[in-house]
């Protein structure tokens, strides 16, 4: 596997692929990588002939004292576990090669950013949006892999590639979980052995809304109810929000008829934990 640094090493390589014809598969991340990284390194692997992941700790996307400076970085295991997976390239630029002067221009989906994980991190998604934006425009990927875990980013790429016409696939994969449940997530290392156990509760309270759809029902109040319910029993967790909503537009709902998305954002400690499910209705 090669690691590249610079931009236009790696540009040029991408397209000395698609030139061969190879179809070139992307999966972009910020590191420490786990299971849930390499289950979409898997998946671009399936979908293409050349598979490129990147880390990078985008500095864009941390607000002012959230945990840019102490998010965790290991690059050497990162390598080892890419290359494990049969990656073919590691892009590991440096901030400095992809920010070489004060950004002065910034990609915001509108109407989207804004909610859920956007109230409370303000620019969050603005930053998330240019570094992708940025990101594909260096690998010009034939498919992009993205986790559900980030159900949010997730919608919003969709929505730049689909506004900005970006010739490229947007591929999602599947939550990967620790076997208590806890989604697998680069942040779940700043847990201690209590607050790891406290962390459970959210996804009891994604299961305590799916059996209750499971039982017929269909008044997302009622879900939401039961989901703050069962986080609240947990005194070490603090809600930031609870929603059930429309999976495109991110729009609250009242009613279930359809898909729809239950996600939650909740602190253990200093840390801030998200995660979400699918409620399927039969219509
Ligand atoms: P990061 O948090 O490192 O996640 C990289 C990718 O892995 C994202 O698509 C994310 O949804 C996915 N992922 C994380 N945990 C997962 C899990 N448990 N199961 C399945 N997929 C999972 O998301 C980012 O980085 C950044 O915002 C980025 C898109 C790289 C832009 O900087």
């Amino acid at each position: 596997m090669r690691v590249v640094e610079d931009i236009g090493t790696m540009r040029s390589l991408c397209r000395e692929q698609r030139r061969r014809g190879a179809r070139v598969g992307f999966v972009p991340t910020m590191g420490c990588l786990h299971e849930g990284h390499l289950s979409l390194v898997r998946l671009a692997r399936s979908r293409a002939d050349w598979v490129v992941a990147s880390v990078f700790v985008n500095p864009t996307q941390f607000a002012p004292g959230e945990d840019y400076d102490r998010y965790p970085r290991d690059l050497d295991r990162d390598r080892s576990a890419l290359e494990a997976e049969g990656c073919d390239v590691l892009f590991a630029p440096s901030r400095e090669a992809m920010y070489p002067q004060a950004v002065r221009t910034r990609v915001i989906v509108e109407g989207l950013s804004e909610k859920l994980c956007g109230r409370s991190r303000p620019g969050h998604f603005a930053g998330v949006a240019t570094v992708v934006l940025k990101l594909l425009h260096i690998v010009e990927p034939d498919v992009a892999v993205f986790g559900e875990k980030d159900a949010q980013q997730l919608v919003i790429v969709r929505r730049l590639v689909a506004d900005l016409d970006l010739d490229v696939e947007i591929e999602a994969g599947p939550t990967v979980r620790e076997p208590d449940g806890l989604a697998a997530s680069s942040r779940n290392a700043y847990l201690t052995a209590d607050q790891r156990r406290q962390a459970t509760c959210l996804i009891r309270a994604l299961r305590g809304a799916e059996s209750l759809v499971e039982l017929g029902e269909r008044r997302a109040a009622r879900l939401v109810e039961t989901m703050r319910r069962i986080i609240e029993a947990e005194p070490a967790a603090e809600i930031d929000y609870v929603a059930v909503v429309d999976p495109q537009t991110l729009e609250d709902l009242e009613t279930l008829g359809g898909r729809a998305l239950a996600a939650l954002a909740v602190r253990v400690g200093r840390t801030r934990l998200i995660d979400n499910t699918w409620l399927n209705v039969g219509r």
